[in-house]
Formats: structure tokens, sequence, C-alpha cells
């Protein structure tokens, strides 16, 4: 018997949605104990792009040895599990089914429960892991590889779409923009990373739907736009002003995140803003949107690093926060978030 055995229950989560394998030890007071991950990008990095079958056994392989090594980091047995939590999706078929069946047959062994948790429920949850007196209403920015998106939280696990894109993510807009311009997979920590010094009025590429004044993104004609870029400027340009051009890709994206959230928070009324999914990570956009919440005195509430792109202990917090209302339940719809009335 572990010495975290009390009256706190002890939370196995599992996320295996996408390309990464992630298991994470986390009790229900919300202290992440341990929160291991496998990240495939060896597996996908010659294909420039996330691979299902590929994804799915790579899944496969690595759920046992990282539920093995959450579990060690913890220094807990699996006889200490109470719980396991689950990525039951929005996500990838194969990958989602691995990790169901490996939670749900583990679940069945141990005689505990499993749940299956909405993954984007799982980012917002990731930021109650990292600002413990955060409560409903909020709004949440969440920007990851598959989606953006504004929604108005409120106390009861309702949410309300303020606006989504059109057509790509941000993350998915810095990693085909990182790829056009020669940059490794995934470009986005990349772009940020020659982003850092660079020069941001360098050259201004497009910002979808900036005129109007709705919540709404696009970001496919940037896209469209980096790729003439590269078609009219000679690979040497590109190589040799890198830096200059990554910052100017880098402010395009964050600025019409930051702007379409300020007309978000203007709409609702919200005095709180969480951000969230693996674009979160981008230090640029943290620190505009630090500098925007101070301005119109909105509490910040983003997750710490660990947090921010795909993890266990997001699955397990999200499966924690309902426990604690009595509004878990097994296998609960996964939908799109409803609709603006
Ligand atoms: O949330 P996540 O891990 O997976 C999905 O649910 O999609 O997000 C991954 C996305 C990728 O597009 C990746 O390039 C982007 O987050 N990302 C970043 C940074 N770190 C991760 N984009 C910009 N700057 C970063 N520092
Ligand atoms: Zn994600």
């Amino acid at each position: 018997m572990s010495s975290l055995k009390s009256n706190r229950k002890i939370w196995l989560g599992i996320e295996t949605s996408c390309d990464e394998t992630a298991c994470a030890i986390v009790t229900s007071d919300l202290v992440v104990k341990s929160n291991p991950l496998y990240s495939q990008y060896n597996e996908h990095r010659e294909f420039g792009g996330v691979v299902p079958e590929i994804a799915a056994r790579a899944h496969l392989e690595k759920i046992h040895p990282m539920i093995a090594a959450a579990l060690t980091e913890a220094n807990i047995g699996l006889a200490d599990l109470d719980a396991i939590a689950f990525t039951r999706g929005p996500g990838l078929m194969g990958p989602l089914l691995v990790g169901a069946s490996f939670a749900r047959g583990l679940a069945k062994d141990l005689g505990i429960p499993a749940y299956g948790v909405n993954h984007l429920e799982g980012h917002i949850a990731a930021a109650y892991l990292s600002n413990p007196g955060l409560k409903a209403p909020f709004v949440a920015l969440t920007v990851s590889g598959g989606h953006t998106e504004l929604i108005f939280v409120e106390p009861g696990f309702q949410y309300t779409l303020l606006g989504r894109t059109r057509d790509d993510a941000a993350g998915e807009a810095f990693d085909k923009c990182g790829k056009l311009l020669g940059l490794g997979y995934p470009a986005g920590p990349l772009v940020s990373r020659e982003a850092s010094n660079g020069n941001r009025k360098f050259f201004a590429f497009p910002q979808g739907l900036r005129g109007e004044d709705q919540c709404e993104f696009s970001f496919s004609g940037l896209k469209t736009a980096v790729l003439r870029y590269t078609e009219e400027n000679s690979p040497e340009f590109i190589r040799t002003n890198i830096r200059d051009i990554c910052a100017s890709l880098e402010e395009a994206i964050v600025d019409i995140l930051v702007k379409k959230t300020g007309i978000a928070l203007r709409r609702t009324g919200a005095r709180t803003l969480v951000l969230c999914g693996g674009v979160s990570a981008n230090s640029h956009l943290r620190s505009r949107l630090t500098d925007a919440c101070k301005r119109q005195q909105v509490q910040f509430c983003p997750p710490a690093l660990a947090y921010c792109t795909d993890n266990g202990a997001m699955i397990a917090a999200a499966a924690i926060l309902r426990d604690r209302d009595d509004l878990l339940q097994d296998q609960w719809e996964v939908k799109p978030w409803l609709p603006l009335a």
C-alpha cells in the first residue's frame, strides 16, 4: 500500500487521441504525482504529419511501458488505483481505440471504474492543475493541432461555443506554414524558436476574418500566403531571413487569436480567461494575452508548460472535476460544443 493512500482517490489518466502516449497519476485533490509521455515524433517525421495506423501501433507498443512509468514515478502499484480516466474522443479512431480498450480491460481486471473523457474538456481541465482557485464562469481559448475555439464555460460544465475556425486550426497553421518554410516536424515549436529574436514587422502575413466583429477564425488564407511567399522568394532568401519570416508568421497567428479573444471577453463579460491546447505553450501568445488581460483587469489562467500539449494529467483532471460535482458518467457523449443560439 502506498503512502499516497488517504481519503484521496488515486486516478490513472490515459491519453492516446493522436501522437502522444501519455499516462499520469493524479490524486482527487488535483495533485499530479507523475505525468510521463512518449511522443511519436520519430515515427511520423518522415511523413511530415501523423499517420493514423502508425500512431495506433505505436500506442499499442508504448501504453504498457508508460503506465508502468507513471506508477513507478508516483511510487505506487496497480492495486493502489481507485479509478481510470481515458480519452474517449475527439481524435484518431485507431489510437483512441487502443487507449479505451486498455483502460477498460485494466479497470475490469482491477475491479475499478473507467470513464471516457472528452479530449477538449481535458485541455480546459489542464488549467485547473496550474491555477487552483480557478472557477467558472470563464472564457476558454482552446488552440491545438486540431482545434481553435473560443468557449464560454459556465458552472456545471455548461459550454457555449462563441466561435471556432472555419478551416485550419492555429496549431495546424503553425505546422503547415513552418513545413513550407523548410522547418522540421512538428513545426509549431520550431517556428516559435526561430521567431524569438526576429522582426515581427518584416512581412505582413494576412489575418483571416480580421475586420469582422465576431469570434470566428480562418487560417487557410495564411497557408496560401506562405506558399506564395516561398514561390516568390528564393530558398536562399528564406533561409537567410528565416527568423524574421517566422516572427512575422507567429505575429499573424497570435495577433488574430488575441483580437478575437478580446471580443469573446467583451461579449460574455467574463473576468477570467483560460488558455489551453498545444499552442498555449507558445511564449509570444502567452505574453500577449498576459498583457491584454492586465490591461482589461481580467484574470489570466494558462496551464503550466507540462500541461499544454497532450498529456495524461489533463484527462485525469477532467474526470476528477466532474466526479467532485457528481457529474461523472461513463461514456458521456462526445459531441461538439453547443452552437451559440
Ligand atoms: O494539444 P496538442 O498537443 O494536440 C492536439 O490535440 O492537437 O497540440 C499540438 C499542436 C501542434 O500543432 C504543435 O505544433 C502546436 O500544438 N505547438 C505549438 C507550440 N508547441 C506546440 N505551436 C506554436 N508554438 C509552440 N511553442
Ligand atoms: Zn490535444
